[in-house]
C-alpha cells in the first residue's frame, strides 16, 4: 500500500516534468534566436588607438602631445598640435593623418618650441602640419620616419576644432591646480565673483587638489560653469613648481603652464569670442562697466584692431583687513580659504620696475602665447588704463608696505549682496555650510 501510493507519485513527478519540458521546447521553437550582427567589414586601419589622455607621450621619442586643432589662419599648415618637447632632443619629424578610415601619405611636420623656456628641459612646442590632398583628416599622429606602415600601435589625436562656433562669450583659463591647494572660499568667492561679471566658462587644469575644493570643483564641472582638464604631469615628468630652472630645477616651467595655457587658448579659439588667462586669486574688475562683455564692447569701439587687452595687476596683502570686520561672516568661519571681502587694501604698483600684466585676448587673433605678453598674435595690443580694468589679487604682499602706504579700494563691496547669495548657495550644495 505505501510502496504503491510512493510510485504512483513519482510517476506523477514524472509525467509533470516531461509535460514541462516540452512545453518550454514548444515555445523556445515559436521564439527566434536574437542574432547579434557580425561586423560587416574589418575593422578600419585607422585610427585604430585614438589617445584618450590630456598628455601622450609620443612613441620612440622623449616627447609629447597634448592635443590637436585645426588652425588654417596660416598658408602653411592646416594643423596646431600642441606638445611638451624636450628642447635638446627635436628631430625631424612626419605627420601622418587619418582621412576617412585611411592613412594618407606622410607631410613634414614643422617644430616650433616656444623661445620662453626659463632654462628648462621641456617647453611648450607648436607642430604644424599640412593636410595632404584629397583628405578628409579625422585624426593626426607623428612619427620619426616618413613611413605609415610604421604608425602599428601609434596613438592618434582627435582634430579638434573642426564645426564649432562661438557659444561663450567670456572664458576664463586658470593656471594649473597642484599639490594640496585647498583655499576653498577664496575661489569659490572667484567663480561667483567672474559669473557675475559674464564669464560663461571657466577652464582648470588639474594635477591635484585638497579634499574640500575637489568637492566644490566636482559640483561647479557638473553644473557646467567649470570644465576640469586632468592634467597627470606628474606621471610623465618632474614638474617644477617654480618658474626659473636655476632656481628651482626640475623638467618644465611651474607644471607645465605655458602648455596649458596655449591649449586652452585653443580650446576656446571656435567657441569663445574672449578669453581671459589668469590664476584664481586674481580677478579682472572693471572699474567703469557693470560686466566684462560691456567693458569690451568698449574697448574694441575704441581699438576695432586690437587682439591683446594687457591689464595691470594690483595686490591686495592679506594680512591687512578691513576695520570694521563687516564681511567676516560668521558662516564663512568653518570654510578654509581667504576672504576676499576682508581685503581693501592694495599695494600702488611700482611702475618703476617691471611690472607684470594679465590678459584678455580674442583667442583668433593669438598664435603662441606666454604668462604676461602673447609671443606671436596678430592686431595690436593694448594696456588698458588702470582706472578702466585691474587685477584685483589677494595674496601675500609683495612690496612690504606699511598699511598708511596701501590704497582703499573696495570696488568688490560693490557686488557683495548677490556675492555672498550665491557663494553661499555653492559652498551649501557641497556641504560646505
Ligand atoms: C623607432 O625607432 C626605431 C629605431 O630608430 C626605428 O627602427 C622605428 O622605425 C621607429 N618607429 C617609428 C614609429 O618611428
Ligand atoms: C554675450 O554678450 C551679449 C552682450 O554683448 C549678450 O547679449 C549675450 O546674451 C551674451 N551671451 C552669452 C552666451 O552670455
Ligand atoms: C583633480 O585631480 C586629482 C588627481 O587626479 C583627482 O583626484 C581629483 O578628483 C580631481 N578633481 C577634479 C574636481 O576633477
Amino acid at each position: 500500500m505505501e510502496r504503491g501510493s510512493f510510485f504512483r507519485r513519482n510517476l506523477l513527478v514524472l509525467i509533470s516534468i516531461t509535460l514541462i519540458f516540452i512545453i518550454i521546447n514548444v515555445i523556445n521553437m515559436r521564439r527566434p534566436t536574437i542574432k547579434i550582427p557580425k561586423p560587416q567589414k574589418p575593422p578600419a586601419p585607422c585610427p585604430s588607438l585614438v589617445s584618450e589622455q590630456t598628455i601622450t607621450p609620443l612613441k620612440n621619442t622623449s616627447h609629447f602631445l597634448v592635443s590637436a586643432y585645426m588652425d588654417q589662419r596660416g598658408k602653411d599648415f592646416d594643423i596646431r598640435i600642441i606638445g611638451m618637447f624636450k628642447r635638446d632632443s627635436i628631430q625631424p619629424l612626419h605627420c601622418l593623418f587619418c582621412c576617412s578610415g585611411h592613412f594618407s601619405p606622410t607631410t613634414p611636420a614643422t617644430v616650433l618650441p616656444h623661445s620662453d623656456h626659463f632654462g628648462f628641459a621641456f617647453c611648450a612646442t607648436d607642430v604644424l602640419c599640412k593636410i595632404p590632398q584629397n583628405c578628409d583628416a579625422t585624426h593626426v599622429t607623428l612619427l620619426t620616419e616618413p613611413t605609415p606602415e610604421k604608425a602599428y600601435n601609434q596613438a592618434w589625436l582627435p582634430i579638434r576644432n573642426k564645426k564649432e562656433k562661438y557659444i561663450f562669450n567670456f572664458t576664463v583659463c586658470i593656471s594649473n591646480l597642484f599639490g594640496d591647494y585647498n583655499n576653498v572660499l577664496q575661489f569659490t568667492q572667484a567663480l561667483e565673483m567672474y559669473r557675475l561679471l559674464g564669464v560663461d566658462r571657466v577652464v582648470i587644469y588639474n594635477t591635484s587638489c585638497g579634499p574640500d575644493l575637489d568637492r566644490l570643483l566636482q559640483s561647479y564641472s557638473d553644473e557646467g560653469f567649470v570644465e576640469m582638464v586632468p592634467w597627470p604631469i606628474t606621471e610623465h615628468l618632474n614638474p617644477s613648481p617654480g618658474w626659473l630652472f636655476s632656481e628651482h630645477g626640475g623638467d618644465i616651467h611651474y607644471y607645465g603652464q605655458l602648455t596649458t595655457l596655449n591649449e586652452c587658448i585653443y580650446r576656446s579659439m571656435e567657441r569663445s569670442r574672449f578669453v581671459l588667462l589668469n590664476d584664481i586669486d586674481e580677478i579682472a574688475m572693471p572699474y567703469q562697466h557693470e560686466n566684462l562683455m560691456s567693458l569690451m564692447n568698449m574697448l574694441l569701439e575704441q581699438r576695432p584692431n586690437t587682439g591683446v587687452f594687457l591689464i595691470e595687476n594690483h595686490i591686495f596683502p592679506k594680512n591687512y583687513f578691513e576695520p570694521s570686520g563687516k564681511f567676516h561672516l560668521p558662516q564663512w568661519s568653518g570654510v578654509p580659504g581667504v576672504n576676499m571681502l576682508e581685503h581693501i587694501y592694495k599695494e600702488e604698483p611700482d611702475r618703476q620696475i617691471y611690472h607684470p600684466h594679465k590678459m584678455i585676448i580674442q583667442p583668433r587673433l593669438v598664435e603662441q602665447t606666454s604668462v604676461h605678453e602673447v609671443i606671436k598674435n596678430f592686431g595690436q595690443r593694448y594696456k588698458v588704463p588702470p582706472e578702466v580694468c585691474r587685477l584685483i589679487h589677494v595674496r601675500v604682499p609683495l612690496r612690504g608696505l606699511k598699511q598708511d602706504q596701501l590704497t582703499v579700494d573696495n570696488r568688490l563691496w560693490d557686488f557683495q549682496e548677490k556675492l555672498i547669495l550665491n557663494v553661499d548657495k555653492a559652498l551649501k550644495k557641497v556641504g560646505l555650510l
